[in-house]
């Protein structure tokens, strides 16, 4: 069973900076061990050069640049130039590992990363589902984004909306069908995206439907739907999806995410039911972390999806 581990330490498309030591703080929590304990064959590759910022100018801090200029027509999209250049470089990365016949598992960085990945896997699947684990939906457009940081533009543009140098890598947009998608643990939303979800075939399970119908039963639903029209599914999972009790080391905390128990339910939920070939874990900020729990989280959450029990 072989497993191509891809680190992107990136993170110019977050509010703030520290994602991109996402890989090495959760490569540090022990997931090769947990990985080859599961009786698997891991091939690590080298985090790829991506521009991390040190040969851009932040001035003194990233933060204050985006709210300055948050209001202005060319500072909608935060540099965009930088996160087109490290998304086609991960998705080239992502086809070569999925190529060679690698599960591809992908180490964010911020979840602007999502544009490439999933760029790379629907070379292969025409039919590429998605189940986006996240407390937002990053479906704003240059148009409707409140900050201008592209880590909350990442899936319209892989629905094709979105700025042509996110959209157009590899070729051809859209990369994802919305009838394909399925949004789970959603409780963050801005107008715009609100908008879209309601006009569009986009499956969202906001937290209220978790509360109301459990996750066994979301993710029932979410697997019948997607077995059913889909010839790859991808995992997108934003740590921030968890609730910050659990995961709080991530740069957008929102309150009265899923439990540790429910994150790992519908893990191992979609474990048994063998539909996912390709996942990423994002969003992970050892800068804000607390004693590494959210990248050891992560390291579990990882083990769950790929095959671990209890008993
Ligand atoms: N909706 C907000 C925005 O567009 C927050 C997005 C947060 N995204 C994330 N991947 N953590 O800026
Ligand atoms: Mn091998
Ligand atoms: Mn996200
Ligand atoms: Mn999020």
């Amino acid at each position: 069973k072989p497993i191509g581990v891809i680190s992107v330490p990136f993170d110019l498309g977050a509010a703030r900076r520290g994602a991109a030591g996402g890989p090495h703080a959760i490569m540090q929590a022990g997931l090769e061990a947990d990985l080859r304990r599961l009786g698997y064959d891991v091939h690590r590759y080298e985090p790829f050069p991506v521009d991390d910022g040190a040969t851009i100018d932040l001035g003194t801090d990233k933060d204050a640049i985006a709210t300055e200029g948050a209001n202005t027509a060319q500072s909608k999209l935060n540099f965009v130039r930088e996160v087109a250049a490290a998304n086609r470089l991960l998705a080239e990365q992502v086809a070569a590992t999925a190529a060679r016949g690698q599960f591809p598992l992908v180490l964010g960085g911020d979840h602007s990363i999502a544009v490439g990945t999933i760029a790379g896997m629907a070379d292969r699947y025409a039919n590429l589902g998605v189940v986006w684990f996240d407390a937002h939906s990053d479906l704003n457009t240059a148009e409707t984004t409140p900050s201008g940081n592209i880590h909350g533009m990442s899936l319209a543009a892989s629905l094709g909306l979105g700025p042509p140098e996110l959209t157009g890598i590899r070729g051809h947009a859209p990369k994802l069908k919305p009838e394909n998608v399925v949004l789970i643990g959603t409780r963050s939303l801005d107008q715009g995206e609100k908008e879209l979800i309601r006009a569009s075939n986009i499956t969202c399970y906001t937290m209220h439907d978790i509360d109301r119908k459990g996750i066994p039963l979301v993710m029932e639903e979410t697997i019948r739907k997607l077995s059913g029209s889909c010839d790859g599914v991808h995992l997108s999972f934003d740590a921030d999806s968890v609730d910050p009790l659990f995961a709080p080391g991530t740069g957008t905390p929102v309150r009265g995410g899923i439990s540790y128990r429910e994150a790992h339910l519908a893990l191992e939920l979609l474990c048994e039911a063998g539909i996912v070939t390709s996942a990423e874990f994002v969003e992970v900020n050892p800068a804000i972390d607390i004693r590494n729990e959210t990248a050891r989280l992560t390291v579990e959450l990882i083990a769950s999806l790929l095959g671990d029990t209890i008993l």
